[in-house]
């Protein structure tokens, strides 16, 4: 996620299958192994190597539940989530073994091309929900809630998550928010709709932040800890901590028993998440401090289509192998 995302910048365990006794009808998943190979190794920062029951190559293996994501926490095994929009990046990373896919309120931005999260609509993001779970078989579908679709009641948080759980096919939402949304988190967990949190810089808050910046600094560390304490009491099954100072989101990580996913805040939380986009090199501009830059896909596409381009204008594209009699 880009922090200045204004105009300056050019831009298992189980398988929840039960049988009528009630118990697991599938075996958990077999987290031993991960658990020797993390024994004795400190617990943060996870420096360890990428040895999971959670994540890697397993395209077929049963859909990640959050039970995966809280063991994974009481194993100390770290895990990737990542954003997606489509049906086919969504595939890709759930045939990489990413356990758990964000369709982020994000896609205002590189799906839309607003200058914010702020504007766009549960009826721009439903459809992108919907293609990345028909893309992914096997990793956890998180939709965002996007701004103003569940701050005015739990009415209207409830409604909001039924539409992208029945209509989108999400598994769990998100939503930004401490102290102020623990109603909301509580009718959802309620409802059976398990929610994740979003602490730190939240980005629909951006004009009562003041700018996509560092947020947790100080004594804004206390609430943000004591918003994370109350998310999980609500029922939240895991929270986002955005561009947060490393030691807060560490501190917050200890002292809770579900797991932080950090972006911009350090290797002291359970989980990381970026932006795809962020990671593979298609952001134009300056990304933020913390993006990786995993590959180069602005130079990949824009020789790609420049080749073709050029084919066709020589005449070398369609050739005799792409043309039918
Ligand atoms: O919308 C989004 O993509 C997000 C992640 C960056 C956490 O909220």
């Amino acid at each position: 996620m880009r922090i200045d995302r204004h105009a300056d910048v050019s831009l298992a365990t189980f398988r929840g299958i039960i049988d009528p006794s009630g118990d697991s009808a599938v075996e958990p998943r077999d987290w031993s192994m991960a658990m020797s190979v993390h024994a004795g190794l400190p617990s943060r920062p996870h420096l360890v190597e990428a040895t999971s029951p959670f994540f890697g190559i397993t395209p077929t293996g049963p859909r990640v539940t959050i039970r995966d994501l809280a063991a994974a926490k009481q194993a100390g095994i770290p895990w990737p989530m990542i954003t997606a929009y489509d049906a086919l990046t969504a595939r890709v990373f759930d045939q990489a073994g990413i356990p758990v896919i964000l369709v982020g309120d994000s896609a205002a931005m590189v799906v839309y091309g607003y200058d914010s999260t702020i504007p766009v609509t549960v009826d721009e993001l439903l459809p992108l929900v919907r293609g990345v779970g028909r893309g992914a078989p096997r990793s956890l579908i998180v939709a965002d809630l996007p701004f103003g679709s569940y701050q005015s009641s739990t009415t209207q948080a409830l409604e909001t998550s039924a539409r992208f759980m029945k209509e989108g096919g999400a598994h769990a939402v998100k939503l930004e928010g401490g102290a102020a949304v623990v109603p909301q988190v509580e009718a959802l967990v309620a409802a059976g709709i398990p929610v994740m949190g979003h602490l730190g810089l939240t980005p629909q808050s951006v004009n009562q932040l003041g700018g996509y910046r560092v947020q947790g600094r100080g004594e804004a560390g206390e609430v943000l800890l004591s918003d994370a304490k109350a998310l999980e009491a609500a029922g939240a099954f895991a929270i986002v901590l955005e561009v947060v100072p490393a030691d807060l989101a560490a501190q917050v990580s200890a002292a809770l028993s579900i797991p932080t996913i950090g972006i911009g805040a350090g290797p002291g939380c359970d989980a990381q998440v970026l932006v795809w986009q962020d990671l593979a090199g298609l952001t134009p501009g300056r990304t933020a401090k913390f993006v990786r830059k995993y590959a180069d896909l602005t130079t990949v596409l824009t020789t790609a289509v420049s080749e073709w381009g050029t084919d066709v204008v020589s005449g070398a594209y369609p050739a005799a192998e792409h043309t039918y009699s």
